[in-house]
């Protein structure tokens, strides 16, 4: 495990080592408002790590963009509570987090968004669920935002980048995968735009750029990551030609010098292995575009973590579901010492029951 336990510098930062949690959605708010609860701060600070790097899941930044019940938000000052209890805890114990923004776009339902239709680059009409009060349900059909529109989401972007600096958060990383906004307006399935915004990559990136621009005017470059998909299936999200559209994504991120990008590998889709036993392609595949570090997350373990990252095909791994059950995952994996069984009924809402109660590894061998 030499090189996954190798110091890294990330942008701004030196991390000890290149074990990163994963941003996941848990659905463990406090309803109504969306308030970050004394249990999400158990959760990521039992998951912090002296010079260890910690992803918190995919906050929204406004209501329309909003796509899961019992989802994380903060558009408003009675949430800033809760996430500074958050920033505390993984601080606490020697942790970088930064937070994940996003726009949910067309992945939604009226009753998440406040009543309104969601919105996307375009209307096109797709497979894909929003989690109401009564479960998770089809979404709500989109409208296709008015070029006069985009302007103020990343506006609201920007203003959300800035609460989380304000509150001691370390960056922020915007989630332009699985299908959410950012991400249909990159693919050309979903975007079908004729004006600046669709057409060529260079006009589907357009909303990307100005999102990464916002974020790097609060932060500079080097605390902004960027998450992406090249290829994935979550959202029922298309291209017709990946290869040209995300090496084009690489080509702008490194131009940016933002401090990572974060790449899923396309064996993953979403919470799920989709092909079991496929090598992972994804962050190989950009390494040639893309010079700063690359975070590959999707389906490893951590021998399929050291093997990427000694192959110099990425420079760090994030971890999702070992992470769930796993609190200690990086010393785990440094000792190659067993890993607890995550379960996946707790994935999506529920109490701190297999949430923020898994033992360290001493818990277990003690019990
Ligand atoms: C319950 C759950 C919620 C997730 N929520 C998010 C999220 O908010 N943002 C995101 O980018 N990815 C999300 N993901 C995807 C994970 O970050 C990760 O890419 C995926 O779990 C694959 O990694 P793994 O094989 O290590 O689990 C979620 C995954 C799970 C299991």
């Amino acid at each position: 495990m030499d090189h996954l336990f190798t110091p890294i510098k990330l942008g701004a930062y030196t991390l000890s080592h290149r074990v990163v949690l994963a941003p996941m959605t848990r659905l463990r708010t406090i309803q109504p408002g969306d308030i970050p609860s004394p249990m999400m701060a158990d959760f990521y600070g039992q998951r912090a790590s002296e010079g260890g790097f910690v992803l918190i899941e995919g906050v929204s930044i406004s209501i329309v963009a909003r796509s899961y019940l019992g989802a994380a938000s903060w558009f408003d000052d009675s949430q800033t509570a809760g996430w500074k209890a958050i920033v505390r805890a993984v601080h606490a114990k020697g942790g970088r987090v930064f937070m994940q923004l996003i726009h949910g776009g067309r992945q939604s339902h009226v009753e998440m968004t406040g009543g309104v239709a969601p919105v996307a680059p375009s209307v096109v009409p797709f497979e894909g669920v929003a989690l109401t009060k009564d479960g998770f349900v089809p979404v709500s059909p989109h409208r296709a935002l008015d070029i006069s529109e985009i302007p103020g989401i990343v506006e609201e972007f920007r203003v959300a980048a800035k609460r989380a600096r304000d509150a001691g958060f370390d960056g922020v990383e915007l989630h332009g995968a699985n299908g959410y906004l950012v991400d249909q307006f990159i693919q050309d399935g979903s975007n079908k735009r004729t004006d600046a915004y669709g057409g060529p990559v260079e006009n589907r990136v357009r909303f990307l750029r100005e999102c990464v621009e916002a974020l790097i005017s609060v932060w500079g470059a080097d605390r902004v990551g960027v998450r992406i998909s090249p290829s994935g299936e979550w959202g029922d999200i298309s291209d017709s030609d990946p290869e040209a559209t995300f090496s084009h994504v690489a080509k702008v991120l490194n131009d940016y010098g933002i401090a990572y990008m974060h790449v899923i590998d396309p064996r993953i889709k979403g919470d799920e292995t989709l092909h079991e036993g496929h090598a992972p392609v994804a962050a190989k595949s950009l390494r040639a575009f893309f010079k700063h570090p690359i975070i590959a997350a999707g389906g490893f373990d951590g021998a399929s973590a050291e093997a990427l990252v000694a192959a110099g095909d990425a420079d760090l791994v994030a971890f999702g579901r070992h992470f769930t059950s796993n609190p200690d995952l990086p010393y785990r994996l440094k000792h190659r010492l067993p890993l607890t069984p995550y379960v996946r009924a707790a994935f999506w809402g529920g109490t701190e029951k297999h949430y923020s109660d898994f033992p360290t590894y001493d818990g277990v061998s003690a019990a």
